[in-house]
């Protein structure tokens, strides 16, 4: 199982989700089955390491941010068996990139994987002040754990196929 996760510059919201996710799939126990990767929309911080205040927000919360920015390609994303948007306007954007329709349905809104979210989008936090870089590690943590429940039961198929 494969999941990529996309925001607008790779450097605030999506490493987070995959943090967050990474977490969450150890917690359920299949860390080792799924693979995870994050890019962005755009290519202005492309080997960038995360922004230094989201970076601080995570480990405020014991979340640990790696990785360095890269661009999300177009012929990559067959690749992957989810690729899941921060906001709407990156859902839009890889749904216009997807090769195919098969494809296309591979992308979604990451904040789906949480039944209980109040919006349907992790809010950017580039311009805004800090309470925003806290409010995505509390966004990503929620919807990781719905989508590490999800990813559970899609290896769970998988094992039994
Ligand atoms: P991200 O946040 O998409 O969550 O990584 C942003 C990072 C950079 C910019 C916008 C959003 N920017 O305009 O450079």
């Amino acid at each position: 199982m494969r999941v990529l996760f996309v925001c607008l510059g790779n450097i605030c919201r999506s490493p987070t989700a995959e943090a967050a996710t990474f977490e969450a799939l150890e917690d359920v126990g299949i860390a080792g089955l799924v693979t995870l990767d994050s890019a962005g929309i755009g290519d202005w911080h492309v080997g960038n390491p995360p922004d230094r205040r989201m970076r601080a927000a995570a480990d405020d919360a014991g979340l640990h941010l790696t990785g360095r920015a890269r661009q999300v390609t177009a012929t990559e994303l067959a690749d992957w068996d989810l690729i899941l948007a921060m906001d709407r306007s990156n859902l839009d954007e890889l749904r216009a990139m997807a090769p195919s329709a098969e494809v296309r349905d591979r992308v979604r809104l990451f904040r789906e994987f949480d039944g209980d979210a109040d919006h349907s989008e992790v809010p950017d936090p580039y311009y805004g002040g800090p309470h925003g870089f806290v409010e995505v590690v509390r966004i990503c943590r929620a919807a990781a754990a719905g989508l590490a429940d999800e990813l559970a039961h899609r290896v769970d198929r998988e094992l039994d196929a």
